[in-house]
């Protein structure tokens, strides 16, 4: 593995100032954050720098303003959950760099915390200005990035300041790290992958970069109905990119070219609408599916055999859903096999990483997040480490 100075690099501080790139692109609902989950996944690297006594700026973008203030995208707009979470106060800082931060500076004692507003009010953040970068870094004296969730970006927060000052991976940071290489990387064999989600055309990359990597790929969701269709199996009316036929065709060879089992489902959950419980729902045979049926979830035999596959591999990376999850009973396969996989992890015969969108929504809802051995913060920035793809991010903190 490539190496990072992490904060075990860091001694005492006191005096000095940090400025950590964290992510604090949090869901929010009425004005409040509605899952804190990447505050959490952070406050170790805060509370650990305020600890050896640096002063603790947080920098960090929320939402897509483009260059612009725009109130309702204030970072500040986090500032309690971020406080809760810490079980301390952090003072809100409206600038990012200038004599603004610098004075905020002088007021804070060693191991304060205080929140810069969101680097995408600055045009300079998202076109990596190194101007913008030099201001930033005027008032710091190292950089830590605990953001992987933003390393797919090459901002100024994100890749920029890291030239500028000593670089440091923060713990979140390191233990995405870590856990990515361990099931990608430099995985124990076999590999299986879970790809699910409803469109081929939005993960093709990740398909395509999968089949070289894996030994089982398990395709799940609308995208399963691609392929089946490619294979000449009539899915009736269900989610389906007919016009991906060649390209999904293309995948299922190079994936026999590298030795990599595809696995699609051979049962399936079908149904005349899509609605909870609806009274047209059956399983039936992928080849039994009726022209005005739709596939809504992979069927229980399926379920089994995927299982199956599971038990006789080592590494699993897992990315979206097997159904249509958010309707039951159509949650029914993601629930399953979730469990299953939680399960080989927990007795230590799998090592199981999740990550991606919909993917922590389904694996809470299976009850099982916290067996998978890492679930990542990350949505973008999982799944372009899925597709093989360097992220600046991460590039950037990269020792010689
Ligand atoms: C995320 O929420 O996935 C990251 O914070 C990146 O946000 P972005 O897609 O707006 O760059």
């Amino acid at each position: 593995m490539t190496s990072f100075r992490t904060l075990d690099d860091l001694g005492d501080l006191t005096g000095k100032v940090a400025l950590v790139r964290v992510d604090l692109n949090l869901p929010m609902q009425d004005g409040a954050v509605t899952d804190d989950t990447r505050v959490r996944a952070s406050a170790p690297t805060i509370l650990e720098l305020a600890a050896k006594g640096a002063k603790v700026l947080l920098l960090a973008h929320f939402g897509r303003p483009k260059g612009e203030r725009v109130s309702t995208m204030s970072v500040s707009m986090t500032l309690d959950a971020v406080q809760a979470v810490l079980g301390k106060e952090v003072m809100f800082v409206p600038e990012v760099a200038g004599p603004v931060v610098a004075q905020a500076i002088g007021i804070l004692r060693a191991g304060d915390i205080a929140m810069l507003e969101n680097t995408r009010f600055w045009k300079g953040e998202e076109k990596n200005d190194p101007e913008l970068a030099r201001a930033i870094a005027e008032n710091g004296d190292i950089y830590v990035n605990d953001a992987f969730s933003a390393a797919h970006r090459a901002h100024a927060s994100t890749e920029g300041l890291a030239h500028l000052l000593p670089a440091y991976a923060g713990r979140s940071m390191e233990a995405e790290l870590k856990a990515l290489e361990a099931a990608l990387g430099k995985p124990v064999r076999p590999v299986a992958a879970v790809v699910g989600g409803a469109k081929v055309s939005s993960k093709l990359d990740v398909l395509t970069h999968l089949v070289t990597q894996v030994d089982h790929l398990i395709i799940g969701g609308g995208m399963a109905n691609t392929f089946l269709a490619a294979k000449g199996v009539d899915v009736g009316k269900s989610l389906c990119e007919h016009d991906l036929a060649d390209t999904a065709r293309g995948i299922l060879a190079a994936a026999e070219k590298s030795g990599c089992t595809v696995h699609l489902p051979y049962d399936v959950v079908v149904a005349k609408e899509f609605a909870a419980n609806p009274p047209s729902l059956r399983t039936c045979n992928v080849h039994e599916v009726a022209a005005d049926e739709m596939i809504l979830d992979v069927g229980s035999q399926a379920v089994e055999a995927l299982a199956d596959v599971l038990k006789t591999c080592r590494t699993l990376v897992w990315n979206g859903p097997l159904g249509a999850f958010e309707t039951q009973p159509f949650d029914a396969a993601t629930v399953a096999l979730a469990r299953s996989a939680a399960a080989l992890s927990k007795e230590g015969a799998l090592v199981s990483v999740a990550g991606g969108g919909d993917t922590v929504a389904a694996l809470n809802h299976a009850g099982v997040a916290g067996d998978f051995s890492y679930i990542s913060t990350a949505g973008g920035a999982f799944l372009e480490w899925m597709e093989g793809k360097e992220l600046p991010g991460v590039k950037a903190l990269e020792t010689a």
